[in-house]
């Protein structure tokens, strides 16, 4: 039994990169740590939520009261999220999942016998997106990690996916997100936007947690 204002909710959560394979020793990734998402799954414990969460490869401990189940692929990733999904009150999309795949996995390592080589890849389902258009949908939050103008980008990511909440970030060179144990994040809904200033990710995850308890009980009264 736990106390806080999520006690009773159950979070699901992704974090983390995808690793899409193109043969038996190299893959197609990302620069996500996964901080974020797990420094999210810590805050929501902390409020009384029962979280569980999807994690891609990445090098963190397991926080402390979350159920983790470790995954590598997109496609891994999104049937994972399906098995538990109908188990959760609130889906946060933390994931940076690989928005294509190569279509053929070589199952040999690849040798390098051409100047040139092309890989094809297609495109992998939008995991939060098809979470959102679940007749019996969660409370949806999603991120949005941007080069440029992420609100603008964010708030039209959060109505194509009718998702309840995005939360927009720089990355880049100098900026924030990625790989960083900092970040600084506007989180959006319909109606609202707060912006969330260069803070280190444990903070602004009680912060963002805070957040969506707030439009979760808005839109769930008790
Ligand atoms: O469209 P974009 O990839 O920028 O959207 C980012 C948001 O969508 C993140 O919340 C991410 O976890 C989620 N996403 C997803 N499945 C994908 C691509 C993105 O859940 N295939």
């Amino acid at each position: 039994f736990s106390s806080g204002p999520l006690s009773g909710v159950r979070v699901l959560l992704t974090a983390g990169p995808t690793r899409e394979p193109i043969d038996p020793v190299r893959f197609i990734g990302n620069r996500s740590s996964g901080k974020m998402g797990f420094a999210l799954a810590r805050a929501f414990v902390s409020a009384g939520a029962t979280v569980e969460l999807v994690a891609g490869p990445v090098s963190l401990a397991t926080p402390a009261g979350v159920a983790r189940f470790d995954v590598e692929t997109a496609r891994e990733m999104e049937q994972k999220v399906l098995d538990r999904v109908t188990e959760c009150d609130i889906f946060v999309g933390c994931a940076a999942v690989a928005d294509y795949r190569p279509e053929v996995v070589a199952d040999q390592k690849i040798k390098k016998n051409n100047e040139q080589m092309e890989i094809h890849l297609v495109r992998n389902n939008d995991i939060l997106a098809t979470v959102a258009a679940l007749s019996k949908a969660p409370f949806t939050v999603g991120f949005a990690a941007e080069t440029q103008a992420p609100e603008t980008y964010a708030e039209k990511k959060r109505i194509a996916k009718k998702i309840d909440m995005i939360a927009a970030n720089l990355v880049g060179a100098s900026e924030g997100g990625f790989e960083r144990d900092e970040n600084a994040l506007t989180l959006l809904w319909e109606g609202g936007q707060k912006r969330l200033p260069l803070a280190d990710k444990g903070m602004l995850a009680e912060q963002l947690v805070t957040l969506i308890t707030e439009r979760y009980e808005n839109r769930y009264p008790a």
